[in-house]
């Protein structure tokens, strides 16, 4: 098992390996009596089972609510209706919430355990590579309102991530590969070793290579940290964690959530390494590069939309503050900078 320790105010550890329920129940407080588990019905039961009868063998009393993972699982009405659940069953401040799904269903049950009470125990089981490797850590999480995503949310780090491998080998190629696109990500962020590995070695098609894949999932976790570390409520350098999203944003509003997240932010980061090479800021041939790895790891890298009309909802993105937004800019693989742009220019960097 290998671990990462997340050095935020209140820090915790990052458990990856194989076969972890025991390691997760021992990890658990002697003062949670109840605990109630979120789960993704798509992830398989037998797992929830498991975690759920270790749990009562450890003398917690357990409460199990499936949901629908997606974007419709990150909704206020979702919420309401746990929130009522997790009322009945008369959860204290000492009782703890699992988040057992990919990202969205981290999301809500982040922002469940944050607002239950002003506040309970959450531990983040990620199910996807993507929540695996981002959402589950540094403390965002959020709901939607209507199409617009991640309007409602709060800052609250989990007390402990558990990243089970099993999980992860029932994904379909295709949620895998979203996922991939958030590692090539972190790469580009923050580690041209990484990047210059996943060219070589497609992990995608090398997806059973368990200690491959462990250590990867590892230094993406190692990178996201020492960024969330340095910047923990997202007042500037966090920031940079937002490359290809605020188009990929956009990607998936526009196509009314048909296109993922990851899928989305794969596009968006190469709508962004474009401009950079245009612009002469990042280095020739990198986006060629972006664009064979992308493709390697099963991402579309070409948009669908009209990047006038993608321009029109950069307008409202969330980060946008007297009409600035900041946006990240690519140089090479292994750094990206952070430029804060007026609305107008960030238009005519996309449409010229
Ligand atoms: N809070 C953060 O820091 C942060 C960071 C990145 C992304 N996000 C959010 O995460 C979400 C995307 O996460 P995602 O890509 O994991 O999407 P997701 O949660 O929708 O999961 C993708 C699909 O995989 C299914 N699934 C989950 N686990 C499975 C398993 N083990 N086996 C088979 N199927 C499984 C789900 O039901 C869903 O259909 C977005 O809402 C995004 O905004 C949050």
């Amino acid at each position: 098992m290998e671990k990462v320790r997340v050095k935020t105010r209140y820090s915790y550890d990052v458990l990856i390996g194989n076969d972890l329920t025991e390691e997760t129940v021992s990890r658990i407080s002697g003062n949670c009596k109840k605990t109630v588990l979120l789960w993704d019905e798509a992830v398989f039961s037998g797992y929830v089972a498991e975690i759920g009868n270790a749990l009562e063998a450890d003398g917690k009393e357990v409460m199990a609510i499936s949901l629908e993972g997606g974007e419709n699982a990150k909704t206020i009405e979702s919420y309401s209706k746990i929130m009522k659940i997790m009322s009945d069953f008369n959860i204290t401040r000492s009782d703890a919430v699992f988040g057992i799904g990919g990202g969205t269903v981290m999301d809500l049950a982040g922002f469940i355990a944050s607002t239950y009470k002003r506040g309970v125990a959450l531990v983040q089981l990620p199910t996807t590579l993507l929540a695996a490797c981002d959402a589950s850590v540094g403390g965002k999480n959020a709901l939607n309102i209507g199409d617009e995503k991640n309007v409602v949310g709060t800052f609250y780090q989990p007390d402990l991530v558990v990243i089970d491998t099993r999980f992860l080998s029932a994904l379909s190629d295709e949620v895998f590969s979203e996922g991939c696109a958030e590692i090539i990500k972190m790469g580009f962020l923050g580690d041209k070793d990484m990047i210059a590995e996943l060219e070589k070695k497609s992990l995608l098609k090398n997806r059973g290579d368990e200690d491959y894949l462990v250590r990867i999932i590892k230094r993406c976790i190692e990178i996201k940290a020492a960024i969330v570390e340095t910047d923990e409520r997202d007042h500037g350098p966090r920031n940079i964690l937002n490359l290809g999203h605020t188009l990929g944003h956009a990607i998936e509003a526009e196509s009314n959530y048909k296109i993922h997240h990851g899928q989305a932010v794969a596009m968006g980061m190469v709508q962004m390494t474009r401009i950079a090479e245009n612009k002469g800021i990042a280095d020739i041939g990198t986006l060629g590069r972006l664009i064979t790895l992308l493709a390697e790891h099963g991402l579309e890298w070409r948009c669908p939309y009209n990047i006038n009309v993608l321009a029109g909802h950069v307008e409202r993105d969330k980060k946008v503050r007297g009409g600035s937004l900041p946006i990240i800019v690519p140089e090479k693989f292994g750094s990206c900078v952070l430029m804060k742009l007026k609305i107008d220019d960030i238009k005519k960097w996309l449409t010229e």
